[in-house]
């Protein structure tokens, strides 16, 4: 079985599973495991600053409450995101489980400019707009244009489309990455849910685990998209992805990955 070209061995949160997501300390291991993309999430504080977060509350991966929308930088720099890798994962959560053998109390939330300014273009980011909100994907442009790093990102939503079209507005030369979960998990044709994305110039068509299908991985690169997958939660799913033609996935297990494609490079 041959490996996708091109094919992206992306961070997801960092390398999430052995050290907290969205932290520097998760982006720093990703990088020391020799990991070149990683995934982020993206939304605004209450003051306006461009915060690295993933879900909708604070809860589960920090010592705070509720969302991070409603609190300043300054009071979420105050908050503990790396205590929680010992806690019980919450009934019903859709998150693996982690692992972790470091040591990461105190570890800070992060703003999207310090993780630009730490790793510049040593990473390709694949930057997910989490909380849409006017004006964030134009400040994201602008952090990313400052830094002369346009041509080091992929612009990512999931189901949200009309922020890929802010995009393909402001910098038609930036690449953008669709997930149409709900789309694709709805009862129309799903051939026609690709047909949009490349219709509209996205460059990367984004599966999700539960949306796979190996026949429009297919359809998508005839259509000219770069194909890759994420809520990859076991070894299993991660090689179902590679199988399925994808060109990369997400994964919070970045050293699987690459062992995995260098067995099948051999
Ligand atoms: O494209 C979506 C992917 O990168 C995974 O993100 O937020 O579901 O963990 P999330
Ligand atoms: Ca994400």
């Amino acid at each position: 079985m041959t490996i996708a070209e091109p094919f992206h061995i992306i961070a997801h949160r960092g390398a999430s599973a052995y050290a907290p997501e969205n932290t520097m300390a998760a982006f720093r291991l990703a990088a020391e495991m020799g990991i070149r993309e990683i995934e982020t999430d993206v939304g605004y504080t209450r003051d306006g600053a461009i915060i690295l977060f993933h879900d909708n509350t604070l809860d589960r991966t920090t010592d705070g409450t509720g969302s991070p929308g409603d609190y300043t930088l300054a009071e979420l720099k105050e908050l503990d995101a790396g205590s929680w890798g010992d806690r019980p994962i919450p009934d019903g959560s859709h998150e693996p489980p982690v692992s972790w053998s470091g040591d990461y109390a105190g570890e800070q939330l992060l703003t999207l400019q310090e993780l630009l300014d730490a790793f510049g273009d040593q990473f390709v980011y694949h930057i997910e707009i989490k909380r849409p909100a006017p004006g964030l994907v134009s400040d994201v442009l602008q952090a990313l244009r400052e830094r002369d790093l346009l041509e080091s990102v992929y612009m990512n939503t999931i189901n949200d489309f009309d922020s890929l079209l802010e995009v393909r507005q402001q910098e038609p030369s930036v690449k953008t990455a669709w997930s149409p979960v709900n789309l694709l998990l709805g009862e129309g044709d799903g051939r026609h849910v690709v047909q949009q994305a490349a219709d509209h110039g996205i460059s990367m068509f984004v599966f999700n685990s539960t949306t796979l299908d190996p026949a429009l991985v297919a359809l998508a690169k005839e259509l000219g998209m770069e194909t890759r997958c994420s809520g990859i939660k076991n070894r299993d799913q991660m090689i179902e992805a590679v199988e399925a033609g994808c060109n990369g996935m997400t994964i919070n297990w970045p050293d699987w990955l690459v062992e995995c494609v260098d067995d099948r490079t051999k």
